[in-house]
C-alpha cells in the first residue's frame, strides 16, 4: 500500500503573517502520520513556516530550485539552500514554470538531478495542455516529459521522486479531470515509469493528481487505484479546505 501524500502549493500567495497562521492552522489539524502532508510556501517564508511547523509531522517544500550548487544566478535558490531553510521537498516542472516561463525539459532534468543528489525529494510535475488532450496527444506528452525530465537518474534519485499529474487545463480553472481521465493518466504514468525504472520502483511511486482539487471532489479522486495523493493550489490557502482534503485521503 502506498501512503497518500497531500501537498499544498501556495504559489505566490500569502504574506509573512498569513503564511505563519496558515502553517499553524494546518499543523493543528494534523496530529498523526496517516497521510504524508507538506506545504510549499513562497521562498521568503520558508524559515517562518518551518519554525511554525517544528514538532509537527507536516513537512515543508520549495516551489522551485536551480540546478547549480551556488553561483552567479540572480534571483535563484539552490537545493542546499532549501534544505538549510528546513525543506524536505521541492516542486520541479510546474506548468506555471514550464509554460509560463519556458523552462525546458533539459533544464528541468538538471534540476531533478541536482535536487535529488542534494537530498531533497522532488515533486516532478507533468501534464498536457487542453489542445494536446483534444488532439489525443496526452500519452505522447506524458511519455516525452517523463523520458526527458527523468533521464539519467540514479536508483537513489528515483527513490526520491514523486510525480504530480497536473493537466494544465485543470490548474486554477475549477475544471477537474474526471475520475476516468485521472485514473487513465496515472496508470499510464506508472506503466511508463516501470518501463524506465523497473516494476519495483513503479509499484512504490507516489503519483499525485493536481488541478482544481477541492474538498468536494478529493475523495472521488483519492480512491482511484493509481491516485496516491494530491498537489493542491487554491484550496491549500485555507486550513479548513486543505485539512478537509487531507481527511479525504484517509
Ligand atoms: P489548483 O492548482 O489546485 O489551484 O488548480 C494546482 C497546482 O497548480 O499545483
Amino acid at each position: 500500500m502506498r501512503k497518500k501524500f497531500i501537498a499544498g502549493n501556495w504559489k505566490m500567495y500569502t504574506t509573512a503573517s498569513t503564511a505563519k497562521s496558515l502553517a499553524e492552522g494546518v499543523a493543528k489539524g494534523i496530529t498523526d502520520n496517516a497521510v504524508t502532508v507538506a506545504v510549499c510556501p513562497p521562498f521568503p517564508w520558508l524559515s517562518i513556516v518551518a519554525d511554525a511547523l517544528q514538532g509537527s509531522p507536516v513537512a515543508v517544500g520549495g516551489q522551485n530550485c536551480h540546478y547549480a550548487a551556488e553561483g552567479a544566478y540572480t534571483g535563484d535558490v539552490s537545493p542546499q539552500m532549501l534544505l538549510d531553510a528546513g525543506c524536505k521537498y521541492v516542486i520541479v516542472g510546474h506548468s506555471e514554470r514550464r509554460h509560463g516561463l519556458n523552462e525546458s525539459d533539459l533544464f528541468l532534468n538538471r534540476k531533478v538531478k541536482a535536487a535529488t543528489s542534494a537530498g531533497l525529494s522532488v515533486i516532478f510535475c507533468v501534464g498536457e495542455l487542453l489542445a494536446e488532450r483534444e488532439g489525443k496527444q496526452t500519452e505522447d506528452v506524458l511519455d516525452y516529459q517523463l523520458a526527458s525530465g527523468l533521464t539519467g537518474l540514479s536508483k537513489e534519485a528515483v527513490s526520491k521522486l514523486v510525480i504530480a499529474y497536473e493537466p494544465v487545463w485543470a490548474i486554477g480553472t475549477g475544471k477537474v479531470a474526471t475520475p476516468d481521465q485521472a485514473q487513465e493518466a496515472h496508470a499510464f504514468i506508472r506503466k511508463r515509469f516501470a518501463a524506465q525504472f523497473g516494476d519495483a520502483a513503479a509499484h512504490t511511486l507516489v503519483i499525485q493528481y493536481g488541478g482544481s482539487v477541492k474538498p468536494d471532489n478529493a475523495r472521488e479522486l483519492l480512491k482511484l487505484p493509481d491516485v496516491d495523493g494530491a498537489l493542491v493550489g487554491g484550496a491549500s490557502l485555507k486550513p479548513d479546505s486543505f485539512l478537509a482534503i487531507v481527511r479525504a485521503a484517509v
